[in-house]
Protein backbone atom coordinates (compact mmCIF):
# COMPACT_ATOMS: atom_id res chain seq x y z
CA UNK A 1 0.00 0.00 0.00
CA UNK A 2 1.43 3.07 -1.16
CA UNK A 3 -0.09 5.00 1.86
CA UNK A 4 1.67 3.09 4.45
CA UNK A 5 3.44 5.42 6.38
CA UNK A 6 0.02 7.49 5.89
CA UNK A 7 1.11 10.34 3.17
CA UNK A 8 1.55 10.34 -0.22
CA UNK A 9 4.66 11.40 -2.64
CA UNK A 10 6.88 7.89 -0.59
CA UNK A 11 8.98 7.12 -3.11
CA UNK A 12 11.04 4.66 -1.41
CA UNK A 13 7.67 2.85 -0.47
CA UNK A 14 6.41 3.18 -4.42
CA UNK A 15 10.00 1.33 -5.53
CA UNK A 16 8.71 -1.46 -2.96
CA UNK A 17 5.44 -1.68 -4.15
CA UNK A 18 6.06 -1.39 -8.38
CA UNK A 19 9.00 -3.10 -8.74
CA UNK A 20 10.12 0.10 -10.77
CA UNK A 21 12.66 3.07 -9.66
CA UNK A 22 11.78 5.72 -7.62
CA UNK A 23 13.19 8.07 -9.63
CA UNK A 24 10.88 7.15 -12.70
CA UNK A 25 7.31 7.57 -10.99
CA UNK A 26 5.78 10.51 -12.21
CA UNK A 27 4.73 11.20 -8.58
CA UNK A 28 0.49 12.54 -8.09
CA UNK A 29 0.30 11.52 -4.95
CA UNK A 30 1.60 14.63 -3.32
CA UNK A 31 1.00 18.04 -4.28
CA UNK A 32 4.57 19.98 -5.40
CA UNK A 33 4.10 23.19 -7.33
CA UNK A 34 6.09 21.58 -10.36
CA UNK A 35 7.22 24.94 -11.56
CA UNK A 36 9.65 24.45 -8.30
CA UNK A 37 11.87 24.96 -6.56
CA UNK A 38 12.77 28.31 -7.36
CA UNK A 39 16.21 29.09 -9.06
CA UNK A 40 17.43 30.68 -5.64
CA UNK A 41 17.54 27.04 -4.17
CA UNK A 42 20.41 25.94 -6.12
CA UNK A 43 22.63 29.36 -5.66
CA UNK A 44 21.76 28.55 -1.67
CA UNK A 45 23.08 24.98 -2.07
CA UNK A 46 26.26 25.97 -3.91
CA UNK A 47 26.79 28.34 -1.03
CA UNK A 48 25.90 25.87 1.64
CA UNK A 49 29.08 24.09 2.80
CA UNK A 50 30.43 27.30 4.49
CA UNK A 51 27.02 27.27 6.80
CA UNK A 52 27.36 23.57 7.80
CA UNK A 53 30.14 24.09 10.56
CA UNK A 54 27.70 26.60 12.59
CA UNK A 55 24.78 26.38 14.33
CA UNK A 56 21.52 28.06 12.96
CA UNK A 57 19.34 30.95 13.94
CA UNK A 58 17.88 29.39 17.08
CA UNK A 59 14.76 31.70 15.98
CA UNK A 60 15.28 31.70 12.24
CA UNK A 61 15.28 36.09 12.76
CA UNK A 62 16.26 36.87 9.12
CA UNK A 63 13.01 34.52 7.71
CA UNK A 64 10.85 36.03 10.42
CA UNK A 65 11.31 39.16 9.46
CA UNK A 66 10.69 38.60 5.98
CA UNK A 67 7.38 36.90 6.48
CA UNK A 68 6.45 39.78 9.19
CA UNK A 69 6.79 42.18 6.28
CA UNK A 70 5.15 39.72 3.49
CA UNK A 71 1.99 39.44 5.70
CA UNK A 72 2.10 42.75 7.17
CA UNK A 73 2.10 41.51 10.69
CA UNK A 74 4.77 41.97 13.85
CA UNK A 75 7.68 39.36 14.02
CA UNK A 76 6.66 38.38 17.26
CA UNK A 77 3.34 37.00 15.81
CA UNK A 78 5.46 34.48 13.51
CA UNK A 79 7.67 31.11 14.81
CA UNK A 80 9.38 29.09 12.34
CA UNK A 81 9.07 25.10 12.36
CA UNK A 82 10.29 22.43 10.51
CA UNK A 83 7.62 22.18 8.31
CA UNK A 84 4.08 22.65 8.52
CA UNK A 85 3.86 19.16 10.35
CA UNK A 86 5.90 20.05 13.42
CA UNK A 87 3.45 23.00 13.67
CA UNK A 88 0.56 21.25 14.01
CA UNK A 89 2.12 18.95 16.29
CA UNK A 90 2.96 21.85 18.93
CA UNK A 91 0.11 23.75 18.58
CA UNK A 92 -2.22 20.60 20.00
CA UNK A 93 0.89 19.92 22.54
CA UNK A 94 0.67 23.58 23.58
CA UNK A 95 -3.16 23.86 24.09
CA UNK A 96 -3.70 20.37 25.76
CA UNK A 97 -7.60 20.46 24.61
CA UNK A 98 -9.30 17.84 26.61
CA UNK A 99 -11.92 17.50 23.61
CA UNK A 100 -10.61 18.73 20.18
CA UNK A 101 -12.64 18.47 16.43
CA UNK A 102 -11.75 17.72 12.94
CA UNK A 103 -13.64 18.06 9.41
CA UNK A 104 -13.43 14.72 7.64
CA UNK A 105 -12.08 14.21 5.21
CA UNK A 106 -9.09 16.24 6.06
CA UNK A 107 -5.39 15.99 6.30
CA UNK A 108 -4.77 12.79 8.91
CA UNK A 109 -1.82 14.90 11.21
CA UNK A 110 -4.84 16.42 12.93
CA UNK A 111 -6.31 13.62 14.24
CA UNK A 112 -2.98 12.11 14.72
CA UNK A 113 -1.61 15.03 17.02
CA UNK A 114 -4.59 15.17 18.88
CA UNK A 115 -4.82 11.41 19.47
CA UNK A 116 -1.03 11.40 20.70
CA UNK A 117 -2.33 14.03 23.27
CA UNK A 118 -5.39 12.10 24.19
CA UNK A 119 -7.77 14.36 23.60
CA UNK A 120 -11.07 13.18 23.02
CA UNK A 121 -11.38 13.73 18.80
CA UNK A 122 -14.58 14.39 17.29
CA UNK A 123 -14.68 13.80 13.68
CA UNK A 124 -17.42 15.64 12.10
CA UNK A 125 -18.42 14.77 8.57
CA UNK A 126 -18.65 17.21 5.50
CA UNK A 127 -20.96 15.76 3.07
CA UNK A 128 -20.65 14.56 -0.55
CA UNK A 129 -23.81 16.56 -1.35
CA UNK A 130 -22.59 19.99 -0.12
CA UNK A 131 -19.54 19.15 -2.19
CA UNK A 132 -17.79 18.83 1.03
CA UNK A 133 -17.55 22.48 2.32
CA UNK A 134 -16.99 23.25 5.59
CA UNK A 135 -20.76 25.42 5.97
CA UNK A 136 -23.14 27.05 8.60
CA UNK A 137 -24.40 23.13 9.16
CA UNK A 138 -21.11 21.81 9.87
CA UNK A 139 -20.41 24.59 12.37
CA UNK A 140 -23.96 24.01 14.23
CA UNK A 141 -23.76 20.61 13.93
CA UNK A 142 -20.22 20.32 15.87
CA UNK A 143 -20.67 22.99 17.99
CA UNK A 144 -23.58 20.51 19.54
CA UNK A 145 -21.97 17.80 19.40
CA UNK A 146 -18.17 17.73 19.92
CA UNK A 147 -17.62 19.88 22.92
CA UNK A 148 -13.81 20.77 21.67
CA UNK A 149 -12.08 23.34 23.21
CA UNK A 150 -9.91 23.34 19.72
CA UNK A 151 -10.88 23.10 16.18
CA UNK A 152 -8.20 22.12 13.82
CA UNK A 153 -9.42 22.54 10.02
CA UNK A 154 -7.92 23.10 6.46
CA UNK A 155 -8.52 25.92 4.07
CA UNK A 156 -8.00 25.06 1.38
CA UNK A 157 -8.86 21.83 2.71
CA UNK A 158 -7.11 18.42 1.94
CA UNK A 159 -8.02 16.45 -0.12
CA UNK A 160 -11.37 18.38 -0.84
CA UNK A 161 -9.69 21.72 -2.06
CA UNK A 162 -12.20 23.73 -0.41
CA UNK A 163 -11.90 26.87 0.94
CA UNK A 164 -13.27 28.43 4.55
CA UNK A 165 -15.23 31.12 4.98
CA UNK A 166 -13.85 33.10 7.56
CA UNK A 167 -17.36 33.51 9.06
CA UNK A 168 -17.35 30.29 9.34
CA UNK A 169 -14.26 30.77 11.73
CA UNK A 170 -15.85 33.65 13.77
CA UNK A 171 -18.43 31.17 14.41
CA UNK A 172 -16.19 28.68 16.29
CA UNK A 173 -14.36 31.04 17.74
CA UNK A 174 -17.46 32.59 19.32
CA UNK A 175 -17.81 29.65 20.92
CA UNK A 176 -14.43 30.23 23.39
CA UNK A 177 -12.92 27.61 21.31
CA UNK A 178 -8.93 27.81 20.21
CA UNK A 179 -8.82 27.48 16.29
CA UNK A 180 -6.08 26.68 14.24
CA UNK A 181 -6.56 27.07 10.39
CA UNK A 182 -3.87 25.27 8.58
CA UNK A 183 -3.46 27.38 5.33
CA UNK A 184 -0.67 25.10 3.88
CA UNK A 185 -1.97 25.55 0.59
CA UNK A 186 -2.93 28.62 0.49
CA UNK A 187 0.22 30.88 -1.80
CA UNK A 188 -1.69 28.71 -4.43
CA UNK A 189 -5.11 30.47 -4.22
CA UNK A 190 -5.34 33.82 -6.13
CA UNK A 191 -7.88 35.06 -3.48
CA UNK A 192 -5.53 34.50 -0.63
CA UNK A 193 -6.45 38.10 0.87
CA UNK A 194 -10.30 37.27 1.06
CA UNK A 195 -9.61 34.46 2.56
CA UNK A 196 -6.38 33.94 4.73
CA UNK A 197 -6.72 34.36 8.28
CA UNK A 198 -3.20 35.32 9.24
CA UNK A 199 -3.51 39.09 9.96
CA UNK A 200 -6.62 38.30 12.94
CA UNK A 201 -4.49 35.66 14.14
CA UNK A 202 -1.39 37.64 14.32
CA UNK A 203 -3.89 39.55 17.27
CA UNK A 204 -6.44 36.93 18.76
CA UNK A 205 -4.98 35.04 21.34
CA UNK A 206 -7.67 31.62 20.30
CA UNK A 207 -6.74 31.56 16.77
CA UNK A 208 -3.49 30.04 14.81
CA UNK A 209 -2.74 30.24 11.26
CA UNK A 210 -0.29 27.50 10.04
CA UNK A 211 1.38 27.85 6.68
CA UNK A 212 3.97 26.08 4.83
CA UNK A 213 6.94 26.77 2.26
CA UNK A 214 7.43 23.27 1.11
CA UNK A 215 3.98 22.96 -1.09
CA UNK A 216 4.72 26.21 -3.17
CA UNK A 217 8.51 26.23 -3.54
CA UNK A 218 8.16 22.46 -3.71
CA UNK A 219 10.76 21.52 -1.01
CA UNK A 220 9.19 19.21 1.06
CA UNK A 221 13.04 17.65 1.12
CA UNK A 222 13.90 20.67 3.28
CA UNK A 223 11.00 21.13 5.66
CA UNK A 224 9.98 24.54 6.41
CA UNK A 225 6.68 26.18 7.44
CA UNK A 226 5.26 28.69 9.79
CA UNK A 227 2.81 29.63 12.64
CA UNK A 228 0.96 32.45 13.20
CA UNK A 229 -0.53 33.59 16.64
CA UNK A 230 -0.75 36.07 19.07
CA UNK A 231 2.80 36.77 20.80
CA UNK A 232 1.64 35.86 23.88
CA UNK A 233 0.36 32.47 23.09
CA UNK A 234 3.20 31.90 20.57
CA UNK A 235 5.52 31.58 23.46
CA UNK A 236 4.16 28.58 25.03
CA UNK A 237 4.78 26.99 21.92
CA UNK A 238 8.39 28.38 21.59
CA UNK A 239 9.13 26.91 24.86
CA UNK A 240 7.65 23.20 23.73
CA UNK A 241 9.74 23.24 20.38
CA UNK A 242 12.91 21.31 19.93
CA UNK A 243 15.71 23.85 19.93
CA UNK A 244 17.46 24.76 16.56
CA UNK A 245 14.08 22.47 14.79
CA UNK A 246 14.89 24.44 11.95
CA UNK A 247 18.35 23.89 9.94
CA UNK A 248 20.37 26.55 8.72
CA UNK A 249 19.76 25.28 5.31
CA UNK A 250 15.85 25.04 5.38
CA UNK A 251 16.35 29.05 6.52
CA UNK A 252 18.58 30.32 4.16
CA UNK A 253 16.67 28.36 0.93
CA UNK A 254 13.19 30.20 2.95
CA UNK A 255 15.14 33.33 3.09
CA UNK A 256 16.09 33.20 -0.73
CA UNK A 257 12.32 31.81 -2.29
CA UNK A 258 10.39 34.08 -0.78
CA UNK A 259 11.95 37.18 -2.69
CA UNK A 260 11.25 36.05 -5.65
CA UNK A 261 7.94 37.49 -6.44
CA UNK A 262 8.40 36.39 -10.43
CA UNK A 263 7.98 32.89 -9.24
CA UNK A 264 5.14 32.86 -7.08
CA UNK A 265 3.16 35.12 -9.86
CA UNK A 266 4.24 32.59 -12.64
CA UNK A 267 3.01 29.74 -10.43
CA UNK A 268 -0.48 30.95 -10.29
CA UNK A 269 -0.56 32.26 -13.65
CA UNK A 270 0.09 28.21 -14.77
CA UNK A 271 -2.52 26.96 -11.97
CA UNK A 272 -4.90 29.13 -13.57
CA UNK A 273 -4.72 27.40 -16.27
CA UNK A 274 -3.69 24.01 -15.99
CA UNK A 275 -6.24 23.24 -13.62
CA UNK A 276 -9.55 24.22 -15.69
CA UNK A 277 -7.77 22.05 -18.42
CA UNK A 278 -7.10 19.27 -16.13
CA UNK A 279 -10.30 19.03 -14.82
CA UNK A 280 -12.28 19.52 -18.41
CA UNK A 281 -10.21 16.14 -19.07
CA UNK A 282 -10.60 14.07 -16.43
CA UNK A 283 -14.65 15.14 -15.89
CA UNK A 284 -14.29 14.07 -19.91
CA UNK A 285 -13.44 10.44 -18.62
CA UNK A 286 -16.82 10.41 -16.61
CA UNK A 287 -14.74 11.36 -12.95
CA UNK A 288 -16.08 13.97 -10.70
CA UNK A 289 -14.03 16.86 -10.05
CA UNK A 290 -14.80 19.19 -6.87
CA UNK A 291 -14.60 22.74 -7.29
CA UNK A 292 -11.64 23.88 -5.14
CA UNK A 293 -8.59 26.95 -5.90
CA UNK A 294 -5.50 24.79 -5.48
CA UNK A 295 -2.95 22.55 -7.17
CA UNK A 296 -4.97 19.13 -6.34
CA UNK A 297 -8.14 17.54 -7.07
CA UNK A 298 -10.33 15.30 -5.62
CA UNK A 299 -12.29 12.89 -7.72
CA UNK A 300 -14.48 10.49 -7.74
CA UNK A 301 -14.75 7.52 -9.96
CA UNK A 302 -16.92 7.58 -12.89
CA UNK A 303 -20.26 5.77 -12.40
CA UNK A 304 -19.52 2.26 -14.20
CA UNK A 305 -15.63 2.27 -12.99
CA UNK A 306 -15.60 -1.25 -11.80
CA UNK A 307 -12.41 -0.13 -10.08
CA UNK A 308 -12.11 0.73 -6.18
CA UNK A 309 -9.85 3.56 -5.67
CA UNK A 310 -6.83 0.96 -4.07
CA UNK A 311 -7.10 -1.42 -7.60
CA UNK A 312 -7.21 2.15 -9.58
CA UNK A 313 -3.69 3.26 -8.21
CA UNK A 314 -2.50 -0.24 -7.94
CA UNK A 315 -3.08 -0.34 -11.80
CA UNK A 316 -1.51 3.20 -12.67
CA UNK A 317 1.18 2.34 -9.57
CA UNK A 318 2.57 -0.09 -12.46
CA UNK A 319 2.50 2.30 -15.15
CA UNK A 320 4.60 4.63 -13.42
CA UNK A 321 1.96 7.25 -12.02
CA UNK A 322 1.26 7.97 -8.31
CA UNK A 323 -2.19 8.82 -7.31
CA UNK A 324 -3.86 9.01 -3.89
CA UNK A 325 -6.30 6.44 -2.95
CA UNK A 326 -9.08 8.42 -1.20
CA UNK A 327 -10.09 5.58 1.18
CA UNK A 328 -7.28 6.37 3.57
CA UNK A 329 -8.88 9.43 4.57
CA UNK A 330 -11.48 9.20 7.05
CA UNK A 331 -14.55 10.26 5.79
CA UNK A 332 -14.18 8.87 2.30
CA UNK A 333 -14.66 5.58 0.64
CA UNK A 334 -12.75 3.73 -2.52
CA UNK A 335 -14.85 5.60 -4.69
CA UNK A 336 -12.51 8.56 -4.32
CA UNK A 337 -8.70 9.39 -5.65
CA UNK A 338 -6.38 12.55 -5.22
CA UNK A 339 -4.43 13.65 -8.12
CA UNK A 340 -2.58 17.03 -7.75
CA UNK A 341 -2.05 19.39 -10.76
CA UNK A 342 1.23 19.52 -12.71
CA UNK A 343 2.30 20.75 -16.01
CA UNK A 344 0.79 19.93 -19.04
CA UNK A 345 2.70 16.87 -20.68
CA UNK A 346 2.60 15.14 -17.33
CA UNK A 347 -1.35 16.09 -17.12
CA UNK A 348 -1.74 14.58 -20.37
CA UNK A 349 0.26 11.43 -19.22
CA UNK A 350 -1.82 10.78 -16.20
CA UNK A 351 -4.87 11.45 -18.12
CA UNK A 352 -4.02 8.68 -20.29
CA UNK A 353 -2.83 6.22 -17.68
CA UNK A 354 -5.92 6.68 -16.47
CA UNK A 355 -7.89 5.91 -19.58
CA UNK A 356 -5.92 2.81 -19.97
CA UNK A 357 -6.36 1.45 -16.72
CA UNK A 358 -10.15 1.80 -16.74
CA UNK A 359 -10.44 0.49 -20.51
CA UNK A 360 -8.36 -2.46 -19.48
CA UNK A 361 -10.26 -3.36 -16.20
CA UNK A 362 -13.55 -3.02 -18.16
CA UNK A 363 -11.69 -5.48 -21.12
CA UNK A 364 -11.25 -8.00 -18.39
CA UNK A 365 -14.62 -7.66 -17.25
CA UNK A 366 -13.85 -6.51 -13.63
C1 LIG B 1 -2.95 20.07 4.51
C2 LIG B 1 -1.53 19.86 4.89
N1 LIG B 1 -1.03 20.53 5.94
C3 LIG B 1 0.26 20.37 6.31
C4 LIG B 1 1.09 19.51 5.65
C5 LIG B 1 2.51 19.36 6.12
O1 LIG B 1 3.33 20.21 5.38
P1 LIG B 1 4.91 20.30 5.62
O2 LIG B 1 5.56 19.60 4.49
O3 LIG B 1 5.20 21.78 5.63
O4 LIG B 1 5.19 19.67 6.94
C6 LIG B 1 0.61 18.78 4.56
C7 LIG B 1 1.50 17.84 3.84
O5 LIG B 1 1.09 17.11 3.00
C8 LIG B 1 -0.73 18.97 4.16
O6 LIG B 1 -1.24 18.30 3.13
Amino acid sequence: MLERYGHGGDLRTAEECFGLPSSSFLDYSSNMNPLGPPDAVREVLAQYTALIDRYPDPVARRLCTMLSQRHAIEEGAILIGNGAAELIDLVVRATRPEAAAVAVPCFSEYGDAIRKTGAALYEGPLYETEQFRLNKRWVEESLKRSNAKLYMVGSPNNPTGALIEPARVYELLDSGATVVVDEAFMDFVPEEERYSLVREAAQNRNLYVVRSMTKFYSIPGIRLGYIIGHPDSLAELSRLQVPWSVNSLAQSIGEAVLGDEAFAQASLRWLQEERPWLSRELEALGFRVYPGETNYLLLRLPDGCGLSSAELQRAMGAKGVLIRDGSHFPGLNGRYIRVAVKLREQNARLVDALRTSMSMSEQEGK
